[in-house]
């Protein structure tokens, strides 16, 4: 695709610091994905044990060798102590009706869910991805029934795309992009 490279960019929000996953982060990939409330709206990303999680880790640090971007693993900024991420959120390139997107991903511990992190990041994802890749439409694939997914995709700034949605791996997903695609 003839990415540009942005191999250790750091977004900084107000609260939040989002880094590019390493191998320390993947107790904390098992834990959240293992976690049936953190996956209860899409049972296929759940993981049974710490080798998936690590073949998970695996994948996604493909994606960003391959790409330059991927997903960014969420911390509180400024505690200056390593911490366990809050979380993770980031884009994905994949294929939706034929274009090529950047899907839009979060997933936080429960723990940390209720105080804004979701939205702050995806924000913070979302104007990184406008920003660096104007080009490519941003789509994020949420369950109807997942409302503060639909929240958090909404306050990024996506828009609903009814004529885009589609079936995923766990049912009907609602889209939503940041502009039309046929
Ligand atoms: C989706 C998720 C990342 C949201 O994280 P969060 O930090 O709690 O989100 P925020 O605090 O920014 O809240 C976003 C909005 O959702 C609302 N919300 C949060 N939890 C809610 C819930 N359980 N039910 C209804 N609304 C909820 C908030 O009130 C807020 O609404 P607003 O935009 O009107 O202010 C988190 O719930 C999560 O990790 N869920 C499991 C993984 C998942 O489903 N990912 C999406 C796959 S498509």
């Amino acid at each position: 695709m003839g990415e540009r490279r942005f191999d250790n960019e750091e977004l900084l929000t107000v609260r939040l610091s989002l880094r590019r996953p390493t191998m320390e982060d993947v107790d904390t990939i098992h834990s959240i994905h293992s976690d049936r409330r953190a996956c209860a709206h899409n049972p296929a990303d759940l993981l049974a044990t710490r080798a998936d999680a690590e073949d998970r880790h695996r994948r996604w640090d493909e994606h960003w060798r391959r790409h330059g971007f991927g997903y960014w693993a969420v911390r509180p900024r400024d505690i200056g102590q390593p911490s366990a991420p809050l979380g993770f959120c980031g884009i994905k390139v994949m294929r939706l009706r034929d274009v090529e997107v950047l899907n839009l991903f979060y997933r936080f511990d429960p723990s940390a869910w209720g105080d804004g992190f979701g939205t702050e990041a995806a924000t913070a994802v979302v104007d990184w991805a406008t920003s660096h890749l104007p080009d490519r439409t941003i789509v994020a694939r949420v369950r109807p029934d997942n409302t503060a997914s639909l929240r958090v995709a909404a306050g990024a700034g996506l828009h609903r795309a009814e004529h885009l949605d589609a079936q995923g791996e766990d049912g009907l997903d609602w889209i939503f992009a940041s502009r039309g695609t046929t």
